[in-house]
């Protein structure tokens, strides 16, 4: 963004690198205007700049917060023009001035604001604005659509929200289908695995996978993923965990698609003996506490002062109080000991990964003793994350696996792990593409509209759109 005085002043340039306004060229001939119209001039210039900054803001939001689009006009129309000697530099010199002095003045209540720039445009016709009540008109209308331009991006992170921790029709669809043929159709309720390969589900010596989700279209992408990646498939069990409404539908689905020569067990939180109030608190935290289902579901905006909150912290607070922290599937992970006390060593996969290399290496990593290993991902966000949970302490039930495993994790070579397909757009394709594991952790989950389209084929490659069910259900059309 710059604003160019030919030196001669017989033109002023406003060109802009990106793309709002592409090249402005308002011709003045000095010689024949007043100094008076050339001041106008000037000051509805300076008044279409900020529309360019404000535009610029909202893509870059944090600039909002950084310095107001006014203080940022003075900003930049100060340190390039003054120094200046000729005309055209005290005008500008003159005009900075105005601008420093309203910079700190409050605007006045009761100061009528136009609605439109060509109102205020139809207003200076009408009324002789001096400089400063101009300037104070300016300041005014600026702070409105800053205001404006926050209260929007509020909505828009609320909206992203809910569109995250719904659940799209396609997949809805999948899930009742797959349960009604559990019912209808005996060869979707047959015995997972089949009787003779039961002994593998606890036999050491093959690689096994655990995968907790109610979200059948995720799990066959993991499995389908895994399997198709591994060196030595017939090696593999995955053991698939869903909680009671889907046990049918994700039972049926991996009947009916088995994939061999893999091995899956598909179990229900139900058929844990173990997972009960009293070893699992958050069980009873969340049908109890009308608070931390408030806390989890209810309307983020209203308990929340945004004149106080920056975009970016309502955001990752959004995302703290995202509904999956309250569901027992997400915190299985930390049960695994109890819950396979048969295993030495298992990997556990969320559900919004893709496999894309073989895993078996990471059965030979030495833990050195620690419990579980992972790829360190802690980061600012992810602490601000844990404070804002602190709720759930209080409350004594169970903190993310996060938590639990603090000081007893091993970092895991990152290059095996790839973050962050469901948080931003710009992401390295080259890198996504050799990454071992990509992991759409964030909001823009693959399976969800608000995912990136750029980013989706990765997952969609192991969709088998000519499998019935995805078919009939429309999923991702
Ligand atoms: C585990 O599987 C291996 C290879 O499939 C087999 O040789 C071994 O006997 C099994 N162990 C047990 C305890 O079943
Ligand atoms: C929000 O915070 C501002 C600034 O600290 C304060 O003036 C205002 O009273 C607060 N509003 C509410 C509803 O708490
Ligand atoms: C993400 O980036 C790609 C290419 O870099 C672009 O085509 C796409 O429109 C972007 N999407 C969003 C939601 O920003
Ligand atoms: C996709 O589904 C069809 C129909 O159910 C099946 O015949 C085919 O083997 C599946 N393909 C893969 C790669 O699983």
């Amino acid at each position: 963004m710059q604003l160019h005085f030919s030196p001669s002043m017989k033109s002023i340039t406003i060109s802009s690198s990106n793309g709002f306004i592409d090249l402005m060229k308002i011709k003045v001939a000095a010689r024949h205007i007043s100094y008076r119209t050339l001041f106008h001039t000037i000051l509805i210039l300076a008044f279409l700049l900020p529309f360019v900054f404000i535009l610029t803001a909202l893509v870059t939001l944090e600039g909002v917060n950084k310095c107001s689009s006014f203080d940022c006009l003075g900003r930049r129309l100060g340190p390039r023009l003054l120094g200046r000697v000729d005309d055209s530099g005290r005008l500008v010199n003159d005009f900075y001035k105005v601008l420093n002095q309203v910079g700190t003045d409050e605007i006045p209540d009761g100061l009528k604001l136009p609605e439109s720039f060509s109102q205020l445009v139809s207003e200076m016709k009408n009324n002789k604005y001096n400089a400063k009540d101009f300037a104070l008109i300016l300041k005014g209308m600026m702070e409105r659509s800053e205001r404006e331009i926050r209260e929007s991006k509020f909505s828009e992170l609320m909206n992203k929200h809910f569109a995250a921790s719904s659940i799209p029709k396609g997949i809805h669809c999948l899930s009742l289908r797959l349960t009604d043929e559990y019912s209808s159709n005996a060869h979707a309720r047959r015995q997972l695995p089949s009787p003779e390969l039961l002994p593998s589900l606890s036999n050491n010596s093959y690689y096994h996978f655990i995968l907790s989700t109610d979200n059948i279209l995720a799990a066959a992408v993991v499995v389908t993923s895994t399997v198709q990646s591994f060196l030595k498939p017939e090696k593999v069990v995955f053991h698939v965990i869903t909680d009671k409404k889907t046990y049918a539908g994700m039972h049926s689905w991996f009947a009916l698609n088995p994939i061999s020569p893999a091995i899956v067990e598909v179990k229900g939180v139900h058929q844990f003996d173990w997972l009960t109030r009293e070893n699992v608190p958050v069980l009873e935290a969340v049908e109890n506490h009308n608070g931390i289902r408030n806390y989890y579901h209810g309307n983020h905006i209203a308990g929340a002062n945004l004149s106080e909150t920056t975009p970016r912290t309502f955001a990752s607070k959004l995302q703290a109080r995202s509904p999956k922290y309250i569901s027992l599937l997400n915190h299985l992970r930390i049960y695994l000991p109890e819950l396979f006390p048969n295993l030495d060593k298992v990997v556990f996969l969320d559900d919004d990964v893709v496999v894309q290399r073989d895993l078996s290496p990471l059965w030979e990593i030495d833990l050195g003793g620690k419990v579980n290993g992972a790829v360190e991902t802690c980061n600012g966000e992810d602490e601000w994350n844990l404070k804002s949970n602190l709720a759930m302490w209080k409350l004594g039930t169970l903190p993310p696996a996060l938590i639990a495993f603090k000081g007893h994790v091993k970092a895991i070579d990152p290059s095996w792990h790839m973050l962050g397909l469901g948080y931003q757009n710009q992401t390295n394709i080259e890198s996504v593409r050799n990454a071992a594991v990509i992991h759409y952790n964030g909001q823009s989950k693959p399976w969800l509209q608000i995912g990136f389209e750029h980013l989706r084929p990765f997952w969609t490659k192991y969709v088998n759109y000519s499998n019935d069910f995805i078919r009939n259900c429309h999923i991702l059309e």
